[in-house]
């Protein structure tokens, strides 16, 4: 044995203690890596065929946004077929889902890879990886030591994915869930503010109340309502989406309530609206704010009374329709112009959901980086896509006004560009690859304009570009961090990252 009972002990205890199971996960997984001297550790939750990053060691951070289907990572097929402990060769032609992920070691390939699945009962429920660069590295261990490791890995996780699902519903008092719930729709993000969406949502999922979402442009909100009703007992039920910034004021009535054969030119036969294939399910108005004045009085009429009239009929029908409506207007803004209703707004915003924008969700770009590389790289059949670090601190760095949807865009872009200078399936994405976000950073008068230096390249001009906004918006706001931030749109957590990577402070 080359563990001390010691060693396992330590390990037990660090799963007991921990304030969440976010916590516990991740202690467990830095002692492994103490124990074992691997390089790089996960702890990955299997669900729908991927496998889902709970807590990573040694790993860049935008792992935890990635997720890695069993179809596009053959080396976690493997390990989910397996049922036990498995040794890959140091020469495997399988390639490892981190290689190129282990932070200073970009262009170097794991070596040791041992992966062990975690299971309950018969089911798989997750997976430890552990990576070394030393290809002996995890000779030493026998089977059963590596056994002993996974079933105190499989035994903290199933009780935390159980914890949750009492949690979920609401059999126990207390605590919220302390990692991302289990839903079909993937909504990446960790950060606080994030976490507080989610138990939002998670809370006003399960009652049948009326929710109006708000946010920028690109900030989620679809993705918002389709997890609202994910989590539902409507899920079962259709869920049907109607775009009111899209509807002509002539058709509106009737995509939204029907109409019967001859109510109007060109009505050739019944057709039933948008709330009656909801009904029983869940109706998302998105772009609410559009709608007219008179198909806002419609629309409160079935909120109030929960019957409808097909165009050109007089009788009216009941429907079960619960409503989520989105916008990225200011709904009280537009009731206090005489734009909106005030009693439909009311109505609407019994429970009102605000997605924050990406420049408040500090380390999530990272995260959700991760997340986009991943669907590139299946999507256009590469073998890797990769951030560098200075990717990381330009995303980081950046406001991002078009937030998610810009992200998603330039993720995309970048990966069409660096894979048009390289030859392989493996794409490295430098901050360059992101130039022309960096373009739009701070749109500034001609005249306050720095003036650039002969900078070689593009990297150089842009950093000195933003060193000498820095400066500037620091010397006008008396050296306070915060007001600079402010003056530049940009989230103060940002800036004192982007301010010590461009060397302006430590
Ligand atoms: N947290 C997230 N995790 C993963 N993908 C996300 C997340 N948030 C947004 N996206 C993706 O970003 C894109 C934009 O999201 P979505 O369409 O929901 O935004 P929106 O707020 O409705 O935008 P708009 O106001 O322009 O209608 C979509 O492709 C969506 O899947
Ligand atoms: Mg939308």
């Amino acid at each position: 044995m080359s563990f001390s009972v010691d060693v396992l002990a330590g390990i037990a205890i660090q799963l007991q203690s921990g304030v969440g199971h976010q916590d516990r996960f991740q202690r467990l997984i830095t002692t492994l890596r103490q124990v074992l001297e691997c390089d790089a550790s996960a702890l990955l939750r299997y669900d729908a065929r991927q496998f889902i990053p709970l807590a990573i060691d040694g790993l860049a951070q935008d792992v935890l946004g990635r997720r890695f289907t069993l179809e596009g990572h053959p080396r976690l097929e493997a390990i989910a077929r397996a049922g036990d402990v498995v040794r890959f060769p140091a020469d495997s032609d399988l390639p490892d889902p981190y290689d190129g992920l282990i932070p200073g070691q970009e262009s170097l390939k794991v070596h040791a890879c041992v992966g062990l699945p975690l299971f309950a009962g018969q089911n798989l429920i997750g997976a430890l990886t552990l990576d070394a660069m030393e290809p002996e590295q995890f000779d030493v261990f026998s089977d059963e030591e590596l056994r002993l490791i996974s079933a105190l890995a499989a035994g903290a996780l199933s009780n935390a994915l159980l914890i949750e699902q009492l949690e979920s519903q609401n059999m126990l008092p207390g605590a919220p869930a302390a990692f991302e719930p289990v839903a079909n729709t993937d909504m990446i993000g960790l950060s606080p503010n994030m976490m507080q969406l989610k138990k939002e949502i998670e809370i006003v999922a399960a009652s049948d109340l009326n929710v109006l979402i708000s946010g920028e442009t690109g900030t989620g909100k679809e993705l918002v309502a389709k997890s609202i009703h994910e989590g539902s007992p409507r899920a079962a039920n259709p869920l049907v989406y109607l775009n009111c910034a899209a509807l002509p004021e002539s058709v509106a009535e009737s995509e939204l309530f029907g109409h019967v054969k001859g109510a109007f030119t060109g009505a050739i036969s019944n057709r039933s609206g948008k709330f009656e294939m909801a009904d029983n399910g869940t109706l998302f108005l998105d772009e609410i704010g559009e709608l007219s004045l008179a198909l806002q009085a419609k629309l409160l009429r079935v909120l109030q009374y929960g019957d409808i009239q097909r165009v050109g009929d007089d009788r009216s029908l009941r429907v079960d329709v619960r409503v989520l409506a989105a916008t990225n207007r200011d709904l009280r803004e537009e009731v206090l112009a005489g734009r909106f209703r005030a009693d439909l707004f009311h109505r609407l915003s019994v429970f009102p959901l605000s997605v924050p924008p990406l420049r408040e969700r500090g380390d999530d770009v990272v995260l959700l980086a991760g997340y986009f590389c991943e669907q590139c790289r299946l999507r256009l059949g590469l073998s890797r896509v990769i951030l560098s670090s200075g990717a990381r601190a330009h995303l980081l760095s950046y406001g991002w006004p078009g937030n998610v949807r810009e992200l998603e865009h330039a993720v995309h872009r970048a990966v069409v560009l660096a894979r048009a200078t390289r030859s392989g399936g493996e794409v490295i994405l430098e901050a360059q690859h992101f130039a022309f976000e960096e373009s739009v950073v701070a749109p500034v008068q001609e005249s306050e304009a720095p003036a650039l230096p002969a900078c070689h390249n593009l990297r150089d001009a842009t950093e000195h570009f933003q060193r000498e906004m820095i400066r500037q918006a620091l010397s006008q706001n008396n050296n306070n961090w915060a007001a600079s931030a402010r003056a530049l749109e940009t989230d103060v957590a940002n800036l004192h990252r982007l301010a010590k990577r461009l060397g302006m402070k430590d």
